[in-house]
C-alpha cells in the first residue's frame, strides 16, 4: 500500500493544481517532462546492476553521469519558465532502485511482484503517482478483444511489437512498459501480459479503489504476428453508438460501459499523446467516484481552443470531459447507471471490479471458469 507520505506530497500537488491551473506553459513543461521521465525510467534498471559486476558499474556510471546531466538540464529548464517542475528526472529513478522493495523472489511469488510495482508508484510524475499510467497500459493491452473470434485481449503482450506499440491510442504508454522494466528484471518468471495486468489492479488497489480479482496465467507471444488491425480502441471524438460497438464487440454491457469508463476519474489527457489536455477531476490519483460526481454535477461547455472538441467545466474550466464522456449523459441508458454511480461509490467500486477483472482476462484461456471479483 501507499505510505502516508506519498499520499500528503500528492495532496499537496492536487491543491497546488487547483490553487494554479494548468498553464499553456506548465503544458509545455509536462510534455517535456514526460519525455525526460521516460528517459529516467529507461536508465533506472542500470542502477540496480551496478554493484554486481564491474561493466555493470560502469554502466550506473553512465546513469549517473546522464541522470546528473538530465537533472541539470531539467533544472535549466524549470528556472528558464519559472515553474516549479511537477515531474521528470529530478525525481531519480523509480523506487525499486532504492527503497527497499523485493529485487528478487521464487516463481509464484505474486506477492513480492505486487510489492515491486507498489514501490514504483508514488513518484514525481503527472499529479504524483505512475498508477493511471498503469491503468491506461493495462486496460489497452486487453481492449483489443472481439468476442467473435476470440482475437486480441491481454494474452501474449503484443504491445511490445510494432505497430501495436506505434498505434496512436498508445501512444505514452512506452513509459508505463519502460517502468515495469525493473519489476520484469527482479522477477524474471512472470510474463509481460501477467506483469502489465497486474500492474493495472495493484495500481487501482493502491490508489484506494477496490479489490480486483486477479489470476496468473497469460503468455508472452514471442513476435507480433498476433496483432489484431489497429482501430480497435475507441476513439475520444465519437459517441454512444461507437462505444457500444467498441463495449459489446469485448462483450461488455452498457452497465459495464460506464463503470468501466468510471477509470477516468484517474488521471489526465496530454497533448502529446491524444491532443487532447487537462483531468477528469481534481484528485486525479486517487480512485473514487468523483468522475461521476463532477459529469453530473457541472455545467459542461465546448473548450475554446486549437484542439480537438473537448469539453470544460463552466465554473473553473480546469476540468476535461471527452465527447466519449458526455455521451454517457445525454445517452438515457448511460446515464442511468452515471446518476447511480455518482450517488453510491460502493455500487460503482462494486461494478467496475467485476468489469475490471472481466477485462483483463479477455482473450486468456484459463483452465476452467472466470475468476470472481472480491
Ligand atoms: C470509454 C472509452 C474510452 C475512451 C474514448 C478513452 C480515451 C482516453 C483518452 C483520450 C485518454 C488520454 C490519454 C492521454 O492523452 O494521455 C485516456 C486516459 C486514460 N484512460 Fe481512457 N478511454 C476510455 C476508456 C477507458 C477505460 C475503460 C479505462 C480503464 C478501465 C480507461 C483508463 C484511462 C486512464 C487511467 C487514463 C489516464 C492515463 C494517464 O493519466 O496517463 N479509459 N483515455
Amino acid at each position: 500500500m501507499a505510505t502516508s507520505a506519498p499520499r500528503l506530497l500528492r495532496l499537496g500537488s492536487v491543491l497546488a493544481r487547483q490553487a494554479a491551473p494548468s498553464s499553456l506553459l506548465q503544458q509545455q513543461f509536462r510534455t517535456f517532462s514526460d519525455k525526460a521521465a521516460a528517459e529516467a525510467v529507461k536508465a533506472a534498471p542500470e542502477a540496480v546492476k551496478a554493484d554486481s559486476n564491474s561493466k555493470a558499474k560502469i554502466r550506473g556510471f553512465q546513469f549517473l553521469l546522464f541522470g546528473g546531466l538530465g537533472a541539470g538540464f531539467a533544472y535549466g529548464y524549470s528556472l528558464f519558465t519559472s515553474q516549479a517542475p511537477t515531474s521528470g528526472p529530478l525525481a531519480g529513478p523509480p523506487a525499486l532502485a532504492t527503497a527497499a522493495a523485493p529485487k528478487t523472489s521464487t516463481p509464484g511469488d505474486y506477492d513480492a511482484v505486487r510489492k515491486s510495482i507498489s514501490s514504483l508508484l508514488d513518484a514525481d510524475y503527472d499529479d504524483g503517482s505512475y498508477g493511471p499510467l498503469l491503468v491506461r497500459l493495462a486496460w489497452h493491452a486487453a481492449g483489443t478483444y472481439d468476442k467473435s473470434d476470440g482475437t486480441g485481449g491481454s494474452n501474449g503482450a503484443t504491445m511490445r511489437f510494432p505497430p501495436e506499440c506505434e498505434w496512436a491510442a498508445n501512444k505514452g504508454l512506452a513509459i508505463a512498459r519502460q517502468l515495469l522494466d525493473p519489476v520484469k528484471e527482479a522477477h524474471p518468471w512472470i510474463s509481460y501480459a501477467d506483469l502489465w495486468t497486474l500492474a493495472g489492479v495493484v495500481a487501482i488497489e493502491d490508489m484506494g479503489g477496490p479489490t480486483v480479482a486477479w489470476r496468473s496465467g497469460r503468455v508472452d507471444y514471442s513476435d507480433g504476428s498476433k496483432i489484431v488491425p489497429d482501430g480497435r480502441l475507441p476513439n475520444a471524438t465519437l459517441g454512444a453508438k461507437h462505444l457500444r460497438d467498441v463495449f459489446h464487440r469485448m462483450g461488455f454491457d452498457d452497465r459495464d460501459i460506464v463503470a468501466l469508463s468510471g477509470a477516468h476519474t484517474l488521471g489526465r489527457c496530454h497533448a502529446d499523446r491524444s491532443g487532447f489536455v487537462g483531468p477528469w477531476t481534481n484528485a486525479p490519483t486517487t480512485f473514487s467516484n468523483l468522475y461521476f460526481q463532477e459529469l453530473t454535477n457541472n455545467k459542461w461547455r465546448p473548450k475554446k481552443w486549437d484542439g480537438p472538441l473537448q469539453y470544460e467545466d463552466a465554473k473553473t474550466g480546469t476540468l476535461m470531459m471527452l465527447p466519449t464522456d458526455m455521451c454517457l449523459l445525454s445517452d438515457r441508458t448511460f446515464k442511468k447507471w452515471v446518476t447511480l454511480y455518482a450517488k453510491d461509490q460502493d455500487a460503482f467500486f462494486k461494478d467496475f471490479a467485476v468489469a475490471f477483472g472481466k477485462l483483463m482476462e479477455l482473450g486468456v484461456p484459463f483452465p476452467g471458469k472466470a475468476a470472481a471479483a472480491s
